[in-house]
C-alpha cells in the first residue's frame, strides 16, 4: 500500500523562530495521531531547515524538506545549495519544480530532470511538481502539459529510482488562489499520471507511487479530496503555516 503524505510548503514565509514554532506546535499535535504508514512533511525557508530538521530527526514518519536544491554537486554556483549540504543537516526531502520555481526562476523539464537525479543520487526524496497554467486548463492542452513535465522531468529515471519519488500535481490557477480542483478534476488528473507511470514502468510502480494534489487545500476540503483513489495525500501551501489548520489536513489524510 503507497502513503499518503502531507505536505506543507511554507515558501518565502516564517523567520527561523516561527520556523521552528511552527513545526513543534504540529509535532506536538501530532502525539495523538497515529500515522501509521503516512508521513508529515515541512517544506521549510534553506535558512531554517536545519533546526527543523532537528525537531522532526527521531519523530516517525515527520521528515523536513527543502524547497529547492541544486542540480550541481558543489562549487562555483553563487547563492545555491547543495544535495551535500541538505544530507548534512538531516533533510532527506526536496520539492523540485514547484510552478513558481518554473515560472518565476525560468526552471525548464531539462533542468528538473538534472535536479531529480541529484536528489536521488544523494538518497533525498524529490517531491516532483506538475500541473497546468489557467489558459491550459481551458482550452484542454492540459493533459499535454502535463505529460511533458512528467515524462521531461521523470522518465529518463530506471524504475528502481522513480520508485523513490513523490509527484505533486498542482494546477497552477489553483495555488493560493481559494479556488480548488474539485476532487473529480484532480481524480482524473491524478489517474492520468498513474497512468503515464504505469505505461512507462509497469503497474506495481504505479501502484505504489504516491501523488499528492496542491492548490488551495484546506481543512474544508482536504478529506473529500484524499478520499478520492488516486489522490495519495496534499502540498499544502498557505494553510500549513498555522499549525491547528496543518494538524486538520494531516487528519484527514
Ligand atoms: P496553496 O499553495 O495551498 O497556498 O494554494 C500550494 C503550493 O503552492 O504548494
Amino acid at each position: 500500500m503507497r502513503s499518503k503524505i502531507v505536505a506543507g510548503n511554507w515558501k518565502m514565509n516564517t523567520t527561523l523562530s516561527q520556523g521552528v514554532e511552527l513545526a513543534t506546535a504540529v509535532v506536538e499535535g501530532l502525539k495523538n495521531v497515529d500515522l501509521g504508514n503516512n508521513k508529515v512533511v515541512f517544506g521549510a525557508p534553506f535558512v531554517s531547515l536545519s533546526e527543523v530538521a532537528k525537531v522532526t530527526n527521531g519523530v516517525n514518519n515527520v521528515h523536513a524538506s527543502a524547497q529547492n536544491m541544486s542540480q550541481h554537486n558543489a562549487g562555483a554556483y553563487t547563492g545555491e545549495v547543495s544535495a551535500e549540504m541538505l544530507n548534512a543537516v538531516g533533510v532527506d526531502m526536496a520539492i523540485i519544480g514547484h510552478s513558481e520555481r518554473r515560472e518565476y526562476f525560468g526552471e525548464t523539464n531539462a533542468l528538473l530532470a538534472e535536479k531529480v537525479s541529484q536528489a536521488i543520487e544523494n538518497n533525498i526524496t524529490a517531491i516532483y511538481c506538475c500541473g497546468e497554467v489557467l489558459a491550459e486548463r481551458k482550452n484542454n492542452t492540459f493533459k499535454q502539459v502535463i505529460e511533458q513535465q512528467v515524462s521531461e522531468g521523470l522518465f529518463h529515471l530506471n524504475a528502481t529510482d522513480l520508485a523513490k519519488v513523490v509527484i505533486a500535481y498542482e494546477p497552477v490557477w489553483a495555488i493560493g488562489t481559494g479556488e480548488t480542483a474539485s476532487p473529480e478534476q484532480a481524480q482524473e488528473v491524478h489517474a492520468f499520471i498513474r497512468n503515464l507511470v504505469a505505461n512507462k514502468y509497469g503497474n506495481e510502480v504505479a501502484q505504489n507511487l504516491s501523488i499528492l494534489y496542491g492548490g488551495s487545500m484546506k481543512p474544508a476540503n482536504a478529506a473529500e479530496l484524499m478520499a478520492m483513489e488516486d489522490i495519495d495525500g496534499g502540498l499544502v501551501g498557505g494553510a500549513s503555516l498555522k499549525a491547528d489548520m496543518f494538524l486538520d489536513i494531516i487528519k484527514a489524510m
